[in-house]
């Protein structure tokens, strides 16, 4: 079989150097890259470093090997263009089809899932003009990651930094994975997940917590990203890495997670709750931490509820036709504890799987049956959490249009 083909085009910044180690991750991964570096990202990055590292020579302008035709063949035979990092001069130029080089003209030529990783100073991403550009883009269909926040060229932070590679690197496969017509059909919309466990302090060093991994909320953010969503994180205690194009909004306890993610909610489409919360959490928090007594027994320890935000987040929607997502992790009787459960939250669907002390938590993998209101029931394969992922969304999808 064919490797897919992709397509990196570079535009000038200085995260074109970080853009390296996704064309590593690329190859290695099995991919046939082509790199098309502008005239501008040669003064970061060389072409000898392109070359040596896709296999391919790194060609800039339309004038090199005309006999070719390089400005359409290159677009034409892409399985999938990704454009890192983008600055807002090439996403200005892509909105407005502009083509005056080898990438823009590529842009304009290829038929297959775009994607754009913009990097700059957050000034010129919040520009006005900026910010129509992405909007033009993800309208056309092409999935614009967000940038990151943080430290920036300089002494500057805020939004605007490129993505980790290896997280850049998981957008492009996942959309990849969706197919060549692969529409970004979250585009447009606002999306929350929950991911994590949340850990409920009882002194300050100790915890009532769970084990949850967030792995499969972190799927979640992950592909929503790659099907154009614009998606809110609220992690409660993960260790994995930031999702590339997510907004992450990092918590500890049920109370802040219910605080993040009902802001977040406002004005989403909709809000899946992966998180394992906690229902109780310790009437008193020790100031200090708890000393054993010789001779004396321990205190037990009182607990509260703590809110149900799945069941607060369906009785009392933030906006007409918002989607909310549930998840039950069951031990017996699964189906039925599910149905029972599906009732008692008022969710429009909840996502059922078997767990116990080998199964589900920090694993890749999942099984899982996805109920609706109406009685039907999505089975969901033993498979990737990312799989599981794109089905809940599908049935989002579904809801929403
Ligand atoms: N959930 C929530 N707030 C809570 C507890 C749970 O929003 N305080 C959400 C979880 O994110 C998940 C769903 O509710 O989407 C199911 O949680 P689970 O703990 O399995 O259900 P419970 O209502 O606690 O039912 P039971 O304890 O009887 O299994």
């Amino acid at each position: 079989m064919d490797k897919p083909k992709i397509v990196l085009g570079v535009s000038g910044g200085i995260a074109a150097y970080k853009a390296c180690e996704l064309l590593r991750r690329l190859t290695e991964s099995g991919h046939d890259v082509r790199v098309v570096p502008t005239a501008s990202a040669l003064h970061f990055v060389g072409e000898a470093t392109w070359s040596a590292l896709s296999g391919h020579p790194a060609v800039t302008q339309v004038w090199e090997s005309v006999h070719e035709v390089p400005h359409v063949r290159i677009g034409q035979q892409a399985d999938l263009v990704v454009v890192a990092p983008a600055t807002a001069d090439m996403l200005a130029k892509a909105a407005h089809g502009l083509a005056d080089d080898l990438l823009t003209n590529t842009l304009l030529t290829a038929r297959c899932p775009v994607v754009f990783a913009p990097a700059m100073h957050t000034e010129m991403w919040e520009n006005a003009a900026t910010q129509e550009n992405v909007a033009t883009l993800r309208r056309r269909g092409a999935i614009v990651v967000e940038p990151a926040v943080g430290r920036l060229t300089g002494v500057d932070t805020g939004k605007g930094r490129f993505p980790e590679p290896a997280e850049l690197f998981e957008v492009v496969r996942r959309v990849l994975a969706r197919g060549g017509d692969a529409r970004a059909d979250l585009a447009g919309r606002h999306v929350v997940v929950s991911a994590g466990g949340t850990r409920e302090p009882l002194d300050p060093v100790r915890y009532l917590g769970n084990r949850s991994s967030g792995k499969q909320g972190y799927a979640l953010a992950r592909t929503a990203v790659a099907r154009g969503a614009r998606v809110t994180l609220v992690s409660a205690n993960s260790e994995l890495p930031d999702p590339a194009g997510a907004d992450v909004v990092h918590v500890g306890t049920a109370v802040q997670l219910r605080e993040a993610v009902l802001k977040a909610a406002a004005d989403a489409d909709a809000v899946v709750m992966a998180a394992a919360v906690a229902d109780f959490r310790p009437a008193h928090y020790a100031e200090g931490k708890i000393k054993k007594r010789d001779g004396q027994e321990p205190e037990p320890v009182a607990l509260v509820r703590n809110p149900d935000v799945l069941a607060e987040l369906s009785a009392d929607r933030a906006r007409p036709g918002q989607v909310v997502v549930g998840f039950a992790a069951e031990t017996d009787d699964v189906l039925a504890n599910g149905r029972a459960k599906l009732a008692r939250k008022g969710c429009d669907l909840l996502v059922v799987n078997e767990v116990g002390e080998r199964r589900t938590f920090g694993s890749e993998e999942n099984e899982a049956v996805v109920l609706a209101p109406d009685g039907t029931e999505t089975p969901v394969p033993h498979g990737p959490k990312e799989a599981l992922a794109d089905v809940v969304w599908d049935l989002v999808a579904g809801r929403l249009a």
